[in-house]
């Protein structure tokens, strides 16, 4: 029987990269490794696929399984699902994998008999296939591997960080917090969000005729038609110099000598106009701070383009012009702007008219599009500065769907206490506490029990905010402006 090495067979078939990072078992060297050539950027960014409802809560295989695969949420555990593993059960033998390993769990399970693969295939959250109904225990093996495997590389959740006073202690005690962030920390200021189901800019974005609105973040589409990056960039801009309270937050934690890095994937830069100093700062996916030409790559500061961005105007390089002039004389190819030709655009004409006097590259503001390479600063902080230095993880507004930066929960100690704000719970990381609501009434409260002050003008003098526990979740709460 054995299920311990083939997991990772069957996670490599697997669609969903979620599973292929986390079928990696983080707390081995050699995986490590692996993880942090993807945070060094070797791996350049991608997104998760994930279900398409977003909830993250689906996952896909390209075995025999697909499509017959039904995942088994906790709250249904919880209510009795039948033939299947109760919640405590559940919860039981997942501790116990994490304790004893995966041989010495499976050993101990299916090897003395105590247990079904198929009941046991419900403890990691798989309902068995109704195809498989008739057949033997064996046939349910190979779905076990592969959620045996899924488990086994999650970091477990602590189970002695679990309420508010939880977190606020955390906040008071801890110096050196790795602070991750998303678009939801400029959303109250106006700036879309990217997923969010009707205002996020990817559910804007249907009139551009795109298979898939990420494709405006794509580096090949965008050197094959820039236009279509720029025709949404105005909306994304950074115009004002404000921030939000939860960008205060972060510049408080920094005032209090708390504030090991911020990881940010906002290419807003708007943690400069809080105050956040660049050295505590890692702009995962870049910035508009700065513009680089794809012809002659002449940086500039990002400000110099942003009239012509606003104006939904392509920028275009005013020194390639000039180095054009120097090199009289030699003959450019038509539409040497940096921007592919598209092969219908070519008659296969060598005439003169082929010649032009060339025009200049395009200026691209330095974001990491997908399909390019994160900044080396990424990797090489996170894994040679701040993972032996870490005492407190704060994950802020993202979805974590995006590689590399939605691994860097897992790539941290496992010791280390984590802690999730955010509207939306995700489930394919977890959290030790999940504090959900608006971010900046979140971090407000936090501050406000832990006798701090966050002075902002978006945070009303006479605030109050009530707490909710989640029903069916020791470690999960929702916080409310109370009247609002
Ligand atoms: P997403 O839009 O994927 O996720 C934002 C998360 O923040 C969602 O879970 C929202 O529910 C939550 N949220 C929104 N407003 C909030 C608020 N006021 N308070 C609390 N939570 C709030 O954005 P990211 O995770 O940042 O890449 O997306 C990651 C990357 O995907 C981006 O960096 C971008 C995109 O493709 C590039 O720009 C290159």
């Amino acid at each position: 029987m054995d299920l311990v090495s083939a997991p990772s067979g069957e996670s490599s078939s697997l669609k969903n990269p979620v599973l292929e990072v986390a079928s990696a078992d983080v707390s081995k060297a050699g995986t490590a490794t692996e993880n942090i050539a993807a945070a060094k950027g070797e791996v350049s960014q991608s997104e998760y696929e994930t279900d398409s409802d977003g909830s993250g809560d689906e996952w896909e295989t390209q075995s025999l399984y697909e499509d017959a695969i039904q995942v088994l949420r906790d709250e249904q555990l919880r209510e009795g699902v039948p033939d299947a593993c109760t919640l405590d059960e559940a919860v039981a033998y997942r501790k116990r994998l994490h304790e004893i390993g995966k041989a010495a769990f499976v050993e101990e399970t299916l090897g003395q008999d105590t247990v079904t693969a198929k009941k046991l295939c419900t403890a990691f959250g798989i309902l068995p296939p109704a195809f498989l109904d008739d057949a033997p225990d064996e046939a349910f093996h190979p779905l076990l591997a592969i959620a045996i495997s899924r488990e086994f590389s999650r970091r477990p959740k602590l189970p002695q960080y679990n309420t508010i006073d939880d977190a606020v202690r955390l906040l008071k005690e801890c110096k050196n917090i790795v602070v991750l962030t998303g678009a939801g920390i400029s959303t109250s200021l106006g700036i879309p969000d990217f997923r969010s189901k009707d205002t996020g800019l990817y559910s804007q974005l249907a009139h551009l005729g795109l298979s898939d609105p990420q494709e405006v973040f794509d580096i090949q589409v965008f050197r094959e038609d820039p236009s279509i990056f720029f025709s949404i960039a105005k909306d994304i801009l950074p115009t004002e110099k404000k921030f939000s309270p939860t960008h205060a937050f972060i510049r408080l934690l920094q005032d209090k000598g708390k504030l090991l890095t911020n990881y940010t994937q906002n290419i807003d830069n708007i943690e400069a106009n809080a105050g956040v100093l660049p050295e505590n700062i890692v702009q995962c996916h870049g910035s508009f701070a700065t513009a680089t030409c794809v012809k002659c790559q002449r940086k500039v500061m990002g400000d110099e383009i942003f009239d012509e961005i606003k104006k939904g105007v392509i920028p275009q390089c005013t020194s390639c012009p000039t180095i054009f002039a120097e090199d009289s004389g030699v003959k450019r190819k038509r539409n040497s702007n940096g921007v592919h030709r598209s092969r219908k655009d070519n008659d296969g004409d060598s005439s003169d008219d082929d010649y032009e006097i060339p025009t200049a590259g395009v200026m691209k503001p330095d974001i990491t599009f997908f399909g390019e390479d994160l900044p080396d600063e990424f990797g090489h902080r996170l894994l040679h500065h701040d993972r032996d230095r870490v005492d407190l993880v704060i994950v802020i507004g993202t979805s974590l769907k995006v590689a590399p930066v939605a691994e860097v929960p897992g790539v941290l100690p496992r010791t280390v206490p984590q802690l999730y704000i955010s509207r939306t719970p995700v489930s394919h990381t977890e959290f030790d506490i999940d504090l959900l609501g608006d971010c900046d009434v979140v971090v407000s409260e936090l501050c406000r029990r832990a006798g701090w002050e966050l002075k902002h003008e978006m945070i009303p003098a006479d605030e109050k905010v009530e707490v909710l526990p989640v029903e069916g979740y020791e470690s999960r709460h929702v916080f409310k402006v109370v009247g609002a």
